[in-house]
């Protein structure tokens, strides 16, 4: 019987834009890399990748595709999924079936084809889509994105007794080799990226595939079930941050420095420094009057919150500021 040394890695939908640059990655880790989708990318030309040019919609040639993957360069270390519908007609039956229908069909069809004696790793790439509203993607995108994230936990379960692990990377707008020059000459998007994304700019195809590939590594052996976002910590912040940031406003009482002061999150911002205990001289009398004002305003609103009485905490504050 054939042995087959090297790791193998499928990658559905890996013949352009992100899906390209995971291939990269992994072709570069020396790894065997078989890869799903309808044109013919320039990587296969390599001798350790194979394309498999097939709709993913259609159930025999893909169960045919699938079985030609596995006899040719044997069972599988890591499946990841990239693929999402560009195609003609409905796009709520399209998401649904290449998005949703076809990972399903993939993980069915080969989770009896991992490689034994190591843990196997599946990797369903997703969006911001699957929790925010892109108001240029379809109801459909936005659905499959959401439901591929709990197929991804259903599964992690299911397949963790098997040794194989099943999480989702979440990517933001990313640079690829396609929209790359799109970004770069549009100063202005580019400009509001960088002020938006609290890493300063936006990310790229690359970034993403490094993501995945932790995920495929032995560094990531007891990770399942879980969610990466890749987006710089743009979805970590609320409408009102994005709104100042894209005003160019700061908060009156925003502490850059020290966002765990409490003059950040409290309405009473803007007034002096509450004194630290013991740290009062008779020059502070004046602001320890102010720092009166404030505590009295704050036992105001904790009541007012249904607080207990007792040293105000700031996770309570953060409570009162965003409730
Ligand atoms: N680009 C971003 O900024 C961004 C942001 C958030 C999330 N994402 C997610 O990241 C993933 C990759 O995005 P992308 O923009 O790089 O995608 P893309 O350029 O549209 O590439 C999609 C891939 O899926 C394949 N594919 C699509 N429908 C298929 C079908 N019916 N049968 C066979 N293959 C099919 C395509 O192959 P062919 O073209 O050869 O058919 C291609 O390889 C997607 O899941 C997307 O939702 C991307």
């Amino acid at each position: 019987m054939k042995s087959h040394r090297r790791p193998h890695t499928l990658i559905v939908g890996g013949t352009r834009g992100t899906g390209r640059a995971v291939v990269r990655q992994f072709l570069s880790r020396g790894h065997v890399v078989s890869v799903i989708g309808h044109r013919r990318p320039p990587e296969a030309r390599r001798a350790n990748m194979r394309h498999y040019s097939v709709e993913l919609t259609e159930a025999a040639p893909l169960s045919a595709a699938l079985r030609e993957c596995i006899r040719r360069d044997g069972p599988l270390s890591n499946l990841v999924f990239l693929q999402r519908f560009r195609g003609e007609g409905d796009p709520w039956q399209g998401e649904l079936d290449v998005s949703l229908t076809a990972t399903r069909n993939i993980i069915e069809g080969l989770s009896r084809h991992f490689a034994r004696g190591t843990t196997g790793s599946i990797v369903i790439v997703s969006s911001n889509s699957s929790r925010l509203v892109a108001d240029e993607q379809p109801v459909g995108y936005h659905a499959a994105k959401a439901a591929l994230w709990q197929m991804a936990r259903w599964y992690a379960v299911a397949l963790g007794p098997r040794g194989i692990r099943v999480n989702c990377v979440t990517p933001g707008t990313v640079l690829k080799a396609e929209s790359r020059e799109f970004y770069l000459r549009n100063k202005p998007l580019q400009r509001f990226y960088r002020k938006i994304t609290p890493l300063g700019r936006m990310g790229t195809a690359e970034e993403v595939a490094g993501v995945i590939a932790f995920l495929c590594s032995p560094a990531a052996s007891f990770v399942t079930g879980q969610d990466i976002a890749v987006d710089g910590g743009l979805s970590l912040l609320w409408q009102e941050s994005l709104a100042r940031k894209a005003a160019g406003l700061t908060h009156p009482g925003s502490s850059k420095s020290n966002s765990s002061d409490e003059r950040a999150c409290h309405p009473a911002a803007g007034l002096p420094p509450l004194p630290q205990h013991g740290a009062g001289t008779g020059a502070e009398a004046g602001s320890h009057a102010a720092g009166r004002r404030v505590r009295a305003a704050l036992a105001g609103a904790r009541a007012a919150a249904g607080f207990p009485a007792g040293p105000f905490s700031v996770p309570a504050l953060r409570l009162c500021a965003t409730a």
